[in-house]
Protein backbone atom coordinates (compact mmCIF):
# COMPACT_ATOMS: atom_id res chain seq x y z
CA UNK A 1 0.00 0.00 0.00
CA UNK A 2 1.32 3.72 -0.35
CA UNK A 3 0.19 5.81 2.30
CA UNK A 4 -0.46 9.46 1.88
CA UNK A 5 3.01 10.40 3.12
CA UNK A 6 4.75 8.17 0.34
CA UNK A 7 2.48 9.49 -2.61
CA UNK A 8 2.96 13.18 -1.53
CA UNK A 9 7.13 12.72 -1.60
CA UNK A 10 6.43 10.61 -4.87
CA UNK A 11 4.36 13.08 -6.87
CA UNK A 12 6.39 15.55 -5.56
CA UNK A 13 9.35 14.57 -6.46
CA UNK A 14 8.00 13.57 -10.22
CA UNK A 15 7.17 17.25 -11.03
CA UNK A 16 10.47 18.65 -9.58
CA UNK A 17 12.81 16.63 -11.10
CA UNK A 18 11.68 17.41 -14.86
CA UNK A 19 13.00 21.40 -13.47
CA UNK A 20 16.74 19.72 -12.88
CA UNK A 21 18.55 19.59 -16.47
CA UNK A 22 21.14 17.42 -17.47
CA UNK A 23 24.08 19.32 -17.41
CA UNK A 24 23.03 20.27 -13.42
CA UNK A 25 23.60 16.77 -12.14
CA UNK A 26 27.04 14.79 -12.17
CA UNK A 27 27.51 12.22 -15.38
CA UNK A 28 28.50 9.13 -12.87
CA UNK A 29 27.34 10.04 -9.25
CA UNK A 30 23.81 9.59 -7.87
CA UNK A 31 22.14 12.91 -6.70
CA UNK A 32 19.02 12.28 -5.24
CA UNK A 33 15.51 13.18 -7.45
CA UNK A 34 15.56 16.82 -6.03
CA UNK A 35 15.73 17.97 -2.61
CA UNK A 36 18.38 17.02 -0.01
CA UNK A 37 20.09 13.73 0.59
CA UNK A 38 22.72 12.44 2.91
CA UNK A 39 24.05 9.14 3.88
CA UNK A 40 23.72 6.13 1.55
CA UNK A 41 21.44 3.32 2.53
CA UNK A 42 20.49 -0.26 1.69
CA UNK A 43 23.28 -0.89 -0.47
CA UNK A 44 22.87 -4.44 -2.13
CA UNK A 45 22.34 -6.68 -5.13
CA UNK A 46 18.74 -7.64 -5.81
CA UNK A 47 17.37 -9.75 -8.72
CA UNK A 48 20.64 -9.14 -11.21
CA UNK A 49 20.77 -5.25 -10.32
CA UNK A 50 22.78 -3.31 -7.35
CA UNK A 51 20.76 -0.95 -5.60
CA UNK A 52 20.91 1.84 -3.52
CA UNK A 53 18.77 4.03 -1.26
CA UNK A 54 19.87 7.40 0.52
CA UNK A 55 18.96 9.44 3.25
CA UNK A 56 16.22 12.22 1.85
CA UNK A 57 13.87 15.25 2.31
CA UNK A 58 12.64 15.70 -0.92
CA UNK A 59 11.14 18.77 -0.19
CA UNK A 60 13.45 21.33 0.45
CA UNK A 61 17.56 21.32 0.04
CA UNK A 62 17.76 20.75 3.87
CA UNK A 63 17.46 18.20 6.25
CA UNK A 64 14.42 17.04 7.28
CA UNK A 65 11.97 14.14 8.00
CA UNK A 66 13.75 11.42 6.73
CA UNK A 67 12.17 9.16 3.73
CA UNK A 68 14.18 6.76 1.79
CA UNK A 69 15.19 7.74 -1.88
CA UNK A 70 16.25 4.87 -4.85
CA UNK A 71 18.08 3.97 -7.51
CA UNK A 72 19.57 1.21 -9.01
CA UNK A 73 22.38 -0.18 -11.88
CA UNK A 74 23.81 -2.85 -13.36
CA UNK A 75 27.19 -1.35 -13.48
CA UNK A 76 27.45 0.86 -10.02
CA UNK A 77 28.30 4.12 -12.07
CA UNK A 78 24.81 4.39 -14.16
CA UNK A 79 21.66 4.59 -11.77
CA UNK A 80 17.82 4.76 -12.88
CA UNK A 81 15.98 6.41 -10.44
CA UNK A 82 13.12 4.43 -8.50
CA UNK A 83 9.68 6.15 -6.58
CA UNK A 84 10.83 7.18 -3.33
CA UNK A 85 10.68 3.92 -1.17
CA UNK A 86 9.65 5.19 2.02
CA UNK A 87 8.05 7.67 3.92
CA UNK A 88 7.85 8.38 7.66
CA UNK A 89 4.37 7.09 7.90
CA UNK A 90 3.98 4.76 10.92
CA UNK A 91 3.46 5.13 14.84
CA UNK A 92 7.19 3.59 15.03
CA UNK A 93 8.99 5.85 11.93
CA UNK A 94 6.75 9.41 12.07
CA UNK A 95 9.65 10.90 12.74
CA UNK A 96 11.83 10.22 10.47
CA UNK A 97 13.37 6.68 8.73
CA UNK A 98 17.03 7.40 9.29
CA UNK A 99 20.04 4.95 7.94
CA UNK A 100 19.83 1.36 7.49
CA UNK A 101 20.80 -1.65 5.16
CA UNK A 102 19.40 -3.97 3.19
CA UNK A 103 19.68 -7.84 2.07
CA UNK A 104 17.47 -10.36 -0.06
CA UNK A 105 15.54 -13.11 1.96
CA UNK A 106 15.28 -16.65 1.25
CA UNK A 107 11.80 -16.03 -0.67
CA UNK A 108 12.88 -13.61 -2.80
CA UNK A 109 12.15 -10.34 -1.22
CA UNK A 110 14.20 -7.68 -0.62
CA UNK A 111 14.15 -7.04 3.28
CA UNK A 112 15.32 -2.85 4.69
CA UNK A 113 16.02 -2.77 8.06
CA UNK A 114 16.60 1.07 8.84
CA UNK A 115 16.35 3.49 12.39
CA UNK A 116 12.35 4.39 12.78
CA UNK A 117 12.26 7.26 14.99
CA UNK A 118 9.03 8.10 16.91
CA UNK A 119 8.14 11.63 18.01
CA UNK A 120 5.28 10.33 20.41
CA UNK A 121 7.33 8.58 23.00
CA UNK A 122 9.59 9.81 25.87
CA UNK A 123 9.63 13.08 27.61
CA UNK A 124 11.61 16.30 27.76
CA UNK A 125 14.69 15.97 25.01
CA UNK A 126 13.91 12.73 24.80
CA UNK A 127 10.40 12.98 22.86
CA UNK A 128 11.25 14.03 19.21
CA UNK A 129 13.66 11.46 18.76
CA UNK A 130 13.14 8.07 20.31
CA UNK A 131 14.91 5.46 18.02
CA UNK A 132 13.90 1.89 17.38
CA UNK A 133 15.13 -0.95 14.42
CA UNK A 134 12.52 -1.69 11.94
CA UNK A 135 11.58 -4.00 8.53
CA UNK A 136 10.12 -3.31 5.71
CA UNK A 137 9.76 -5.87 2.90
CA UNK A 138 9.92 -5.30 -1.00
CA UNK A 139 10.31 -6.27 -4.63
CA UNK A 140 12.74 -4.16 -5.55
CA UNK A 141 10.22 -0.83 -5.98
CA UNK A 142 7.82 -0.84 -3.43
CA UNK A 143 7.84 -1.55 0.20
CA UNK A 144 5.74 -2.95 2.89
CA UNK A 145 6.64 -2.29 6.67
CA UNK A 146 6.46 -5.37 8.77
CA UNK A 147 3.80 -5.49 11.23
CA UNK A 148 5.81 -6.53 13.84
CA UNK A 149 8.12 -3.50 14.22
CA UNK A 150 9.92 -2.91 15.98
CA UNK A 151 12.03 -5.22 15.96
CA UNK A 152 15.22 -3.85 17.84
CA UNK A 153 14.12 -1.92 21.06
CA UNK A 154 17.15 0.03 22.93
CA UNK A 155 15.72 -2.07 26.13
CA UNK A 156 16.64 -5.07 24.52
CA UNK A 157 20.18 -4.09 25.71
CA UNK A 158 21.40 -5.40 29.55
CA UNK A 159 22.98 -1.56 30.23
CA UNK A 160 21.58 1.53 29.97
CA UNK A 161 21.49 2.68 26.91
CA UNK A 162 20.07 6.08 25.44
CA UNK A 163 16.47 5.88 23.74
CA UNK A 164 17.25 8.53 21.84
CA UNK A 165 21.03 7.34 20.25
CA UNK A 166 20.39 3.81 18.45
CA UNK A 167 20.79 3.74 15.34
CA UNK A 168 21.82 2.80 11.56
CA UNK A 169 21.80 -0.85 11.34
CA UNK A 170 23.71 -3.02 9.24
CA UNK A 171 22.44 -6.19 8.42
CA UNK A 172 24.12 -9.34 6.83
CA UNK A 173 23.51 -13.23 6.84
CA UNK A 174 26.37 -15.38 8.12
CA UNK A 175 27.26 -18.78 5.68
CA UNK A 176 25.64 -20.65 8.24
CA UNK A 177 22.13 -18.78 7.78
CA UNK A 178 22.20 -16.71 10.98
CA UNK A 179 21.32 -13.13 10.70
CA UNK A 180 23.16 -10.36 12.28
CA UNK A 181 23.04 -6.65 12.75
CA UNK A 182 25.36 -4.01 14.49
CA UNK A 183 23.79 -0.95 15.53
CA UNK A 184 25.09 2.49 17.34
CA UNK A 185 24.37 2.90 20.71
CA UNK A 186 25.44 5.14 23.32
CA UNK A 187 25.83 4.81 27.01
CA UNK A 188 24.36 7.02 29.94
CA UNK A 189 27.87 8.41 30.23
CA UNK A 190 27.63 9.52 26.36
CA UNK A 191 30.11 7.21 25.37
CA UNK A 192 29.16 5.23 22.06
CA UNK A 193 28.92 1.78 21.94
CA UNK A 194 29.00 -0.47 18.58
CA UNK A 195 26.50 -3.32 19.52
CA UNK A 196 25.50 -6.97 17.78
CA UNK A 197 21.95 -8.67 17.34
CA UNK A 198 21.44 -12.06 16.40
CA UNK A 199 18.87 -13.68 14.87
CA UNK A 200 17.69 -16.90 13.17
CA UNK A 201 14.88 -15.30 10.74
CA UNK A 202 15.64 -12.08 10.67
CA UNK A 203 12.47 -10.86 12.20
CA UNK A 204 12.88 -11.68 15.69
CA UNK A 205 16.56 -10.60 17.31
CA UNK A 206 18.68 -11.11 20.14
CA UNK A 207 21.58 -9.11 21.95
CA UNK A 208 24.95 -10.09 21.04
CA UNK A 209 27.61 -8.18 22.79
CA UNK A 210 29.21 -4.52 21.90
CA UNK A 211 31.94 -4.98 19.28
CA UNK A 212 33.78 -1.56 20.13
CA UNK A 213 33.70 1.38 22.06
CA UNK A 214 34.10 5.15 21.40
CA UNK A 215 36.56 7.55 23.93
CA UNK A 216 36.68 10.76 24.39
CA UNK A 217 39.72 10.87 21.94
CA UNK A 218 37.45 9.13 19.18
CA UNK A 219 34.35 10.93 19.55
CA UNK A 220 30.77 11.06 20.50
CA UNK A 221 28.33 8.96 18.61
CA UNK A 222 30.14 6.39 15.96
CA UNK A 223 27.47 6.62 13.24
CA UNK A 224 26.57 4.45 10.50
CA UNK A 225 28.69 0.76 11.42
CA UNK A 226 29.07 -1.56 8.86
CA UNK A 227 31.82 -4.34 10.06
CA UNK A 228 32.56 -7.22 7.44
CA UNK A 229 35.75 -9.38 6.93
CA UNK A 230 37.98 -8.69 4.32
CA UNK A 231 41.33 -10.33 2.98
CA UNK A 232 41.74 -12.45 6.26
CA UNK A 233 41.00 -8.69 8.70
CA UNK A 234 38.29 -8.20 10.17
CA UNK A 235 36.90 -4.46 9.79
CA UNK A 236 35.10 -1.87 11.50
CA UNK A 237 34.03 1.77 10.22
CA UNK A 238 32.35 4.32 11.63
CA UNK A 239 31.62 7.41 11.07
CA UNK A 240 32.64 9.23 14.77
CA UNK A 241 30.64 12.70 15.26
CA UNK A 242 32.66 14.97 17.61
CA UNK A 243 36.43 13.48 17.27
CA UNK A 244 39.58 15.09 19.09
CA UNK A 245 42.06 16.03 16.10
CA UNK A 246 45.30 14.08 15.84
CA UNK A 247 48.37 15.36 13.44
CA UNK A 248 46.97 15.20 10.10
CA UNK A 249 45.71 11.64 10.57
CA UNK A 250 42.21 13.25 12.06
CA UNK A 251 40.53 16.57 12.07
CA UNK A 252 38.35 18.00 15.17
CA UNK A 253 34.59 17.05 14.43
CA UNK A 254 32.80 14.52 12.30
CA UNK A 255 35.41 12.13 10.84
CA UNK A 256 35.36 8.20 9.20
CA UNK A 257 37.18 5.96 10.67
CA UNK A 258 38.37 2.27 9.96
CA UNK A 259 39.43 0.21 12.27
CA UNK A 260 41.07 -2.85 11.39
CA UNK A 261 41.65 -6.08 13.26
CA UNK A 262 40.30 -9.33 13.93
CA UNK A 263 37.59 -11.39 15.27
CA UNK A 264 37.82 -14.15 18.01
CA UNK A 265 36.35 -17.10 16.29
CA UNK A 266 34.76 -18.19 19.52
CA UNK A 267 33.50 -15.56 21.53
CA UNK A 268 33.28 -13.28 18.57
CA UNK A 269 35.28 -9.97 20.35
CA UNK A 270 36.30 -8.02 17.83
CA UNK A 271 40.59 -6.75 18.98
CA UNK A 272 40.85 -3.79 16.82
CA UNK A 273 45.30 -3.19 15.55
CA UNK A 274 44.92 -0.56 13.93
CA UNK A 275 43.28 2.54 13.04
CA UNK A 276 42.76 5.19 10.23
CA UNK A 277 40.80 7.53 8.34
CA UNK A 278 38.71 6.56 5.47
CA UNK A 279 38.88 9.51 3.53
CA UNK A 280 41.16 12.54 4.43
CA UNK A 281 39.04 14.87 2.26
CA UNK A 282 36.71 17.38 2.94
CA UNK A 283 33.03 15.65 2.26
CA UNK A 284 32.83 12.05 3.06
CA UNK A 285 30.58 10.62 5.29
CA UNK A 286 28.42 7.67 6.45
CA UNK A 287 29.91 5.18 4.03
CA UNK A 288 28.64 1.75 3.68
CA UNK A 289 29.64 -1.38 2.16
CA UNK A 290 28.51 -4.21 0.18
CA UNK A 291 29.35 -7.96 -1.04
CA UNK A 292 29.33 -7.88 -4.84
CA UNK A 293 28.28 -11.40 -6.32
CA UNK A 294 31.88 -11.50 -8.03
CA UNK A 295 32.69 -11.38 -4.39
CA UNK A 296 34.13 -7.45 -4.34
CA UNK A 297 33.49 -5.31 -1.08
CA UNK A 298 32.53 -2.26 -2.71
CA UNK A 299 32.09 1.03 0.00
CA UNK A 300 29.86 3.92 -0.93
CA UNK A 301 30.14 7.51 0.96
CA UNK A 302 28.08 11.04 1.35
CA UNK A 303 29.87 13.42 -0.94
CA UNK A 304 29.25 16.01 1.87
CA UNK A 305 30.17 17.14 5.27
CA UNK A 306 27.51 18.15 7.94
CA UNK A 307 29.52 21.02 8.74
CA UNK A 308 29.31 22.53 5.18
CA UNK A 309 26.14 21.12 4.51
CA UNK A 310 24.25 23.95 6.27
CA UNK A 311 25.84 25.99 2.91
CA UNK A 312 23.71 25.32 -0.04
CA UNK A 313 24.94 28.01 -3.22
CA UNK A 314 22.26 29.93 -4.53
CA UNK A 315 20.41 28.59 -7.35
CA UNK A 316 21.57 24.83 -6.85
CA UNK A 317 18.08 23.25 -7.45
CA UNK A 318 19.48 19.64 -4.84
CA UNK A 319 21.69 19.19 -2.57
CA UNK A 320 24.01 16.00 -2.18
CA UNK A 321 25.76 13.12 -3.83
CA UNK A 322 27.05 9.84 -3.34
CA UNK A 323 30.67 8.94 -3.61
CA UNK A 324 32.01 6.69 -6.62
CA UNK A 325 31.55 3.39 -5.76
CA UNK A 326 34.89 1.65 -4.41
CA UNK A 327 36.72 -1.54 -3.94
CA UNK A 328 38.37 -2.32 -0.87
CA UNK A 329 41.07 -4.51 0.60
CA UNK A 330 43.16 -4.27 3.16
CA UNK A 331 47.34 -4.41 3.31
CA UNK A 332 49.82 -4.47 6.04
CA UNK A 333 46.34 -3.08 8.12
CA UNK A 334 45.33 -0.51 5.74
CA UNK A 335 42.27 -0.28 3.82
CA UNK A 336 43.30 0.28 0.43
CA UNK A 337 40.49 2.38 -1.67
CA UNK A 338 39.89 2.22 -5.87
CA UNK A 339 37.13 3.13 -8.10
CA UNK A 340 35.36 0.28 -9.14
CA UNK A 341 36.92 -1.21 -11.97
CA UNK A 342 33.38 -0.59 -13.88
CA UNK A 343 34.86 2.81 -14.49
CA UNK A 344 37.72 1.69 -17.17
CA UNK A 345 34.91 0.79 -19.38
CA UNK A 346 34.18 4.10 -19.83
CA UNK A 347 37.25 5.74 -20.39
CA UNK A 348 37.58 7.32 -24.01
CA UNK A 349 39.80 9.99 -25.54
CA UNK A 350 43.53 8.72 -23.89
CA UNK A 351 46.32 11.23 -23.91
CA UNK A 352 49.30 9.83 -22.48
CA UNK A 353 52.17 12.08 -21.85
CA UNK A 354 55.51 10.31 -20.00
CA UNK A 355 58.53 12.01 -18.57
CA UNK A 356 57.17 15.41 -18.73
CA UNK A 357 59.70 17.83 -17.09
CA UNK A 358 58.66 20.40 -15.09
CA UNK A 359 59.89 23.76 -13.77
CA UNK A 360 58.30 26.90 -12.06
CA UNK A 361 56.50 27.87 -15.16
CA UNK A 362 52.84 26.66 -14.75
CA UNK A 363 51.91 24.54 -17.67
CA UNK A 364 49.04 23.21 -19.96
CA UNK A 365 49.03 20.30 -22.39
CA UNK A 366 46.95 19.69 -25.17
CA UNK A 367 44.06 17.71 -24.22
CA UNK A 368 44.74 17.40 -20.70
CA UNK A 369 41.49 19.14 -19.76
CA UNK A 370 38.00 19.39 -18.66
CA UNK A 371 35.47 18.20 -15.89
CA UNK A 372 34.66 14.16 -16.71
CA UNK A 373 37.57 12.65 -16.64
CA UNK A 374 39.77 9.95 -14.75
CA UNK A 375 43.82 11.29 -14.71
CA UNK A 376 47.03 9.13 -13.39
CA UNK A 377 49.55 11.30 -12.40
CA UNK A 378 52.69 9.82 -11.43
CA UNK A 379 55.39 12.32 -9.64
CA UNK A 380 59.08 11.07 -10.72
CA UNK A 381 61.97 11.86 -8.98
CA UNK A 382 61.84 13.56 -5.80
CA UNK A 383 65.45 14.72 -5.09
CA UNK A 384 64.77 18.42 -6.25
CA UNK A 385 61.20 18.82 -5.69
CA UNK A 386 59.88 21.47 -2.97
CA UNK A 387 56.26 21.59 -4.19
CA UNK A 388 54.41 20.29 -7.16
CA UNK A 389 50.88 22.34 -7.76
CA UNK A 390 48.06 20.36 -10.29
CA UNK A 391 45.42 22.71 -10.87
CA UNK A 392 42.02 21.47 -11.66
CA UNK A 393 38.44 23.35 -12.91
CA UNK A 394 40.84 26.05 -13.49
CA UNK A 395 39.91 29.38 -15.45
CA UNK A 396 40.95 33.07 -14.65
CA UNK A 397 38.65 32.95 -11.92
CA UNK A 398 38.54 29.72 -10.12
CA UNK A 399 40.79 26.55 -9.75
CA UNK A 400 40.81 23.77 -7.04
CA UNK A 401 44.29 22.88 -6.38
CA UNK A 402 46.30 19.77 -5.06
CA UNK A 403 49.86 20.33 -4.07
CA UNK A 404 52.69 17.76 -3.08
CA UNK A 405 55.09 18.88 -1.07
CA UNK A 406 57.61 15.54 -1.05
CA UNK A 407 60.39 16.91 1.89
CA UNK A 408 56.81 16.78 4.40
CA UNK A 409 55.41 14.04 2.80
CA UNK A 410 52.49 16.21 2.51
CA UNK A 411 49.37 16.26 0.27
CA UNK A 412 47.30 19.33 0.13
CA UNK A 413 43.84 20.07 -1.67
CA UNK A 414 42.71 23.39 -1.47
CA UNK A 415 39.08 24.67 -3.00
CA UNK A 416 38.91 28.25 -1.65
CA UNK A 417 38.77 29.00 -5.17
CA UNK A 418 35.87 26.94 -6.38
CA UNK A 419 33.74 29.33 -6.11
CA UNK A 420 31.90 27.96 -2.90
CA UNK A 421 31.69 31.26 -1.39
CA UNK A 422 31.71 30.27 2.35
CA UNK A 423 33.21 30.60 5.52
CA UNK A 424 34.11 26.78 5.67
CA UNK A 425 36.64 24.30 5.29
CA UNK A 426 38.01 24.60 2.28
CA UNK A 427 41.33 22.72 2.80
CA UNK A 428 43.24 19.76 4.40
CA UNK A 429 46.58 18.65 4.58
CA UNK A 430 47.19 14.66 4.77
CA UNK A 431 50.36 12.96 5.33
CA UNK A 432 51.43 10.47 1.99
CA UNK A 433 54.27 7.93 1.42
CA UNK A 434 56.33 7.68 -2.15
CA UNK A 435 56.90 4.67 -3.15
CA UNK A 436 60.37 3.72 -4.72
CA UNK A 437 60.77 7.04 -5.26
CA UNK A 438 57.72 7.88 -6.40
CA UNK A 439 54.07 9.61 -6.19
CA UNK A 440 51.39 8.35 -7.31
CA UNK A 441 47.69 10.32 -7.72
CA UNK A 442 44.49 9.58 -9.38
CA UNK A 443 41.77 12.15 -10.07
CA UNK A 444 38.12 11.32 -10.76
CA UNK A 445 36.57 14.40 -11.33
CA UNK A 446 33.02 14.40 -12.02
CA UNK A 447 30.92 17.80 -13.01
CA UNK A 448 30.86 18.54 -9.31
CA UNK A 449 33.13 16.64 -7.58
CA UNK A 450 37.00 15.36 -7.31
CA UNK A 451 38.28 12.58 -5.32
CA UNK A 452 41.78 11.38 -5.38
CA UNK A 453 42.92 8.34 -5.03
CA UNK A 454 46.99 8.22 -3.73
CA UNK A 455 49.53 6.01 -4.11
CA UNK A 456 47.66 2.25 -4.53
CA UNK A 457 44.39 3.84 -2.97
CA UNK A 458 45.92 3.64 0.72
CA UNK A 459 44.68 7.46 0.94
CA UNK A 460 41.80 8.81 -0.71
CA UNK A 461 40.36 12.93 -0.53
CA UNK A 462 37.14 13.43 -1.79
CA UNK A 463 35.53 17.08 -2.54
CA UNK A 464 32.56 18.02 -3.31
CA UNK A 465 32.64 21.14 -5.75
CA UNK A 466 30.63 24.16 -6.81
CA UNK A 467 32.94 25.87 -10.09
CA UNK A 468 30.93 26.50 -12.90
CA UNK A 469 31.16 24.41 -15.62
CA UNK A 470 33.17 26.30 -18.09
CA UNK A 471 36.07 25.78 -15.61
CA UNK A 472 37.87 22.94 -17.51
CA UNK A 473 41.45 24.35 -17.16
CA UNK A 474 44.01 21.68 -15.70
CA UNK A 475 47.70 23.42 -15.06
CA UNK A 476 50.60 22.27 -13.88
CA UNK A 477 53.48 24.21 -11.61
CA UNK A 478 56.40 22.81 -9.87
CA UNK A 479 58.99 24.28 -7.19
CA UNK A 480 62.06 22.84 -7.95
CA UNK A 481 62.32 20.20 -10.80
CA UNK A 482 60.99 16.88 -11.12
CA UNK A 483 59.29 14.75 -14.39
CA UNK A 484 55.80 13.73 -14.38
CA UNK A 485 54.03 11.06 -16.04
CA UNK A 486 50.34 12.25 -17.22
CA UNK A 487 47.50 9.52 -18.10
CA UNK A 488 44.54 11.23 -18.88
CA UNK A 489 40.89 9.11 -20.10
CA UNK A 490 37.80 11.30 -20.44
CA UNK A 491 34.79 9.28 -18.90
CA UNK A 492 31.88 9.66 -21.55
CA UNK A 493 28.86 10.98 -20.48
CA UNK A 494 25.96 8.51 -20.40
CA UNK A 495 23.76 7.24 -23.13
C1 LIG B 1 24.59 10.18 9.70
C2 LIG B 1 23.20 10.27 10.32
C3 LIG B 1 22.75 8.90 10.83
C4 LIG B 1 21.26 9.01 10.79
C5 LIG B 1 21.03 9.84 9.57
C6 LIG B 1 19.85 10.75 9.66
O1 LIG B 1 24.85 11.16 8.75
O2 LIG B 1 23.19 11.24 11.33
O3 LIG B 1 23.27 8.56 12.08
O4 LIG B 1 20.64 7.76 10.70
O5 LIG B 1 22.20 10.61 9.37
O6 LIG B 1 19.57 11.35 8.43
Amino acid sequence: MVSKELKKARDYEAGKMKEIGREERPAFHLTGGCGWINDPNGFSFYRGEYHLFYQYHPFSNVWGPMHWGHAKSRDLLHWDRLPVAMAPDTSCDCAGCFSGSALTLPDGRHLLMYTGVHSDIGDGDDRERFQTQCLAFGDGVNYEKYEGNPVICPDMIPWECRATDFRDPKIWQESDGTYRCVAAAMTAERNSRIVRFRSTDALSWEYDGVIAESTAQLGGMWECPDYFELDGKQVLCVSPMAMMPEGREYHAGHNTLALVGDEDPVTHEFCRESMQQIDSGIDFYAPQTMLTPDGRRVMVGWMQAWSNSKFVPPGVKYFGQLSLPRELHVRNGRLIQQPVRELMEFRTEAVILKNVGMGSEKRAFEGIEGRLLDMTVTVRDLSELKKLEIFVAADSTYHTSVSFMPKRKLLRIDRSYSGYLYDIVHTRDMDVETENGELVIRFVMDRYSLELFIGKGERTATLSLFTPLSAQGIYFRAEGKTVIDIEKYTISELS
